[in-house]
């Protein structure tokens, strides 16, 4: 199927402040949030970005929606260079491309009722404002608020977490969206509520026809609605692979570390946890060659020497690391 959305070596680094000392040596530090990251999201599919804090996921989703601009790189949008996009080709694409942000208590403004929520894309997209009442009860109807029009004049601090996500996607969804980027969508959420707002993702994703991406440090959530998986280190792709080949059959280091430390609902497989040692290094000062190496078990000195490339290799895996 087609791409969607094409990121092609896209790089951010964010400046940070320099010391007098890298003043002097005229260094400009900074920290490289994305590395050099290269992949498709084919239209219509689910894809997830799993990796430990500060890994770049969230900058990558920030990326691809536009709310920020690479460093380096190219990402397009429907065959179109996203970096071109002004004044009604970048309307459009506001459109089309939607954020589920991941703390709905922060997400909405205190201050307007939940109408008002809902139908201030509509404003800005200047949406005929005959429209703006059927398109907002429309979109409740889909995140299943019963008795929507109950909620209208309501304030977020008078809706309970799993009520406001789900007014959070009405938001998101109210345009009529082709691509939703999900940020940690439940991880702010009561533990009861969660599976529902999962499935509701699902159901959205399957009669809308979106395109999704899932942020999420969760291996569950991202077992239960994408098809496939991107596993990132520092900056990088490590992995990318069919979820399942992900869970069933981790290929690289990290991804065994990270799949080895939830524990999986399959009586046929046991599995010891991978030794993984320390914390994510500095995104400022990445080790030479692989940026993984100080933590894994297996490095080798060409792992210092040489950084592995994200390589094809069988079960439909791209995989970056000598060993494989
Ligand atoms: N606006 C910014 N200015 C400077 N550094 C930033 C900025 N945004 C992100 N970073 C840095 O970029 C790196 C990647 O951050 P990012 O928020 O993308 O990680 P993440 O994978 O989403 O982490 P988490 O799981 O904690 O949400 C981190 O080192 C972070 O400190
Ligand atoms: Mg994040």
């Amino acid at each position: 199927m087609a791409a969607l959305v094409e990121l092609r070596d896209v790089v951010k680094h964010f400046p940070v402040t320099r010391s007098l000392g890298e003043i002097a040596r005229g260094a400009h530090p900074a920290v490289r949030a994305l590395d050099g990251v290269t992949f498709d999201v084919g239209d219509g599919d689910a894809v997830a970005v799993v990796g430990e804090s500060g890994c770049g996921k969230t900058t990558l989703g920030r990326l691809m929606l536009k709310l920020a601009e690479p460093t380096g790189g190219a990402i397009t949008f429907g065959g179109a260079p996203m970096a071109g996009l002004t004044g009604e080709r970048l309307r459009d694409f506001r459109r089309q491309a939607q954020l589920v942000f991941q703390n709905p208590f922060d997400a909405l403004n205190p201050r307007f009722t939940i109408y008002r929520a809902v139908v201030e894309p509509l404003i800005n997209a200047d949406i005929d404002k005959a429209e703006h009442a059927d398109r907002v009860a429309s979109a409740f109807r889909r995140v299943h608020l019963a008795d929507f029009d109950r909620y209208f004049d309501r304030y977020p601090h008078q809706l309970s977490g799993g009520q406001l996500q789900r007014v959070v996607m009405a938001r998101a969804l109210v345009l009529g969206p082709r691509f939703l980027v999900a940020d940690e969508p439940v991880s702010m959420l009561d533990v009861s509520v969660r599976a529902g707002i999962l499935a509701l993702l699902r159901e959205v994703r399957e009669t809308m026809g979106l395109t999704a991406v899932y942020i999420s440090h969760d291996l569950a959530l991202v077992r239960y609605l994408c098809e496939r998986t991107l596993v990132m280190y520092l900056g990088r792709v490590v992995e990318d692979a069919p979820t399942e080949e992900i869970v069933r059959r981790p290929r690289h280091p990290y991804t065994k570390a990270l799949v080895a430390a939830v524990p999986v609902p399959d009586p046929d497989q046991s599995r010891a946890p991978l030794p993984i040692k320390g914390n994510v290094p500095d995104a400022r000062e990445p080790p030479s060659g692989c940026s993984f190496r100080d933590r894994c078990p297996y490095a080798m000195p060409r792992c210092a020497a040489e950084t592995p490339m994200l390589r094809s290799t069988t079960g439909g895996h791209r995989v970056a690391c000598h060993l494989d």
